[in-house]
């Protein structure tokens, strides 16, 4: 089986091929995998602007998708399934490849299969052995893959419960999946998400977009215990986040002592606000983890690229729960990509429909 995925539900356009071999234990052959990034757009603006990413998705999916099909040296009349991200996400990004997926299927006859983004970031956790596989992460325009770019996977014998920390710029959620498609939110932020926490610090000290790599970077050989900063609700008996008193704390605390953001003092506070971050994560997820005696803790979504998160979450579920798979996706398949949308739609497709009932939805449920 082939699926052709689509993914624009914020600022990267991406599309991938995926041959899905298997039924039981399907192998997943990834055999193109394009990103084009609009960092460069938005980085003047400190963030986002859906307006702009929009544009840019219309302007980049016809080309994202030739190379896309170019690189996977597959017709597009081969292709059995179109995968697109119908939300969550911003609606206008959204519907640019909500969009251009009708006009495909329309055009060759093609079944759709609309697809949850946060369900595409826990099934980042489903593809194995990824280091083989290195997503083209350029410009539209960017040069071609090497076939070195291209490799094999199977799904990752997953067992269940598995626990979902998924941790991204738009989402901080905790979600227990008791079997395959079955999703239950046991907690999400009630403000800011995890990465977006990561991103308005870094604006505010004027470190750039996105902020989340800078700010861990710095943070690298900074002291996380120097600055005290608060861990919201750490000690909540729910299951729920809340980034925007963290970052409002760290903004007191910068408004009272500049000099933080000198460069002798900047690393520390970054791993200060880093690690206020990753204790908040790190805590509710094993208490979750215990509660419902889970098989599988996996980590996903573009924070899940931090490497201090995915350390310190690994290393207290390797302590608290030995007999617990801990699972974090390859540092490639972190943030927004086609292909975590072309493997949740394969185990999804049962959703396949006319692209007739096709809309975009920004705040889509995982169900
Ligand atoms: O999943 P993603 O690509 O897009 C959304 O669905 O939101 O996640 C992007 C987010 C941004 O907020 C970015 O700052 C954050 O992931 N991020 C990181 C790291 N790499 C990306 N946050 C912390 N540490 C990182 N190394
Ligand atoms: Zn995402």
């Amino acid at each position: 089986m082939l699926i052709l995925a689509i993914e624009t539900s914020c600022d990267d356009t991406a599309c991938s091929v995926l041959k899905i071999t298997g039924n039981k234990k399907p192998k997943f052959k990834i055999l193109s995998n394009v990103v084009s990034s609009q960092i460069k757009i938005h980085k003047p603006y400190g963030g986002v602007v859906p307006t702009l990413a929009a544009r840019e998705h219309i302007k980049n999916l016809p080309v994202v998708f030739r190379r896309t099909l170019r690189e996977a040296k597959v017709k597009i009349e081969k292709i059995d399934y179109i995968a697109v991200t119908q939300g969550p996400g911003l609606i206008i990004a959204l519907w640019a490849g909500v969009n251009f997926a009708r006009d495909i299927a329309q055009k060759y006859g093609k079944k759709i299969i609309p697809t949850n983004h946060i369900a595409g970031h826990i099934f980042s956790n489903f593809i194995e052995n990824p280091a083989e596989m290195n997503p083209v992460r350029s410009r539209a325009h960017a040069k071609s893959a090497s076939p070195k770019d291209r490799g094999v996977a199977t799904s990752n014998g997953v067992k269940f419960p598995m626990l979902n920390i998924v941790v991204s710029g738009g989402h901080t959620e905790l979600i227990l999946m008791k079997k395959m498609g079955s999703y239950e939110i046991l907690g999400s932020t009630r403000d800011d998400a995890a990465g977006e926490a990561f991103d308005k610090f870094a604006k505010m000290l004027g470190l750039g977009y996105p902020g989340g790599p800078i700010v861990s970077k710095l943070a690298r050989k900074g002291d996380p215990t120097l600055y005290p900063l608060p861990r919201p609700m750490i000690a909540s008996k729910d299951y729920d986040f809340s980034f925007s008193g963290l970052k409002t704390a760290a903004l007191y605390f910068f408004k009272k002592h500049p000099w933080v953001a000198e460069k002798k003092f900047l690393l520390h506070f970054c791993a200060s606000f880093e690690q206020a971050i990753v204790d908040v994560i790190v805590s509710k997820t094993i208490r979750a983890a215990k509660e419902y005696k889970v098989k599988t803790v996996a980590l996903s979504g573009g924070v899940s690229a931090n490497q201090k998160l995915r350390h310190q979450l690994e290393t207290a579920v390797k302590k608290e729960l030995p007999k617990t798979r801990f699972l974090a996706p390859d540092r490639k398949f972190t943030t927004d990509n086609a292909t975590m949308i072309a493997v949740a739609a394969y185990f999804n497709r049962k959703k396949a429909t006319s692209w007739k009932n096709l809309d975009a939805d920004a705040n889509l449920e995982l169900i």
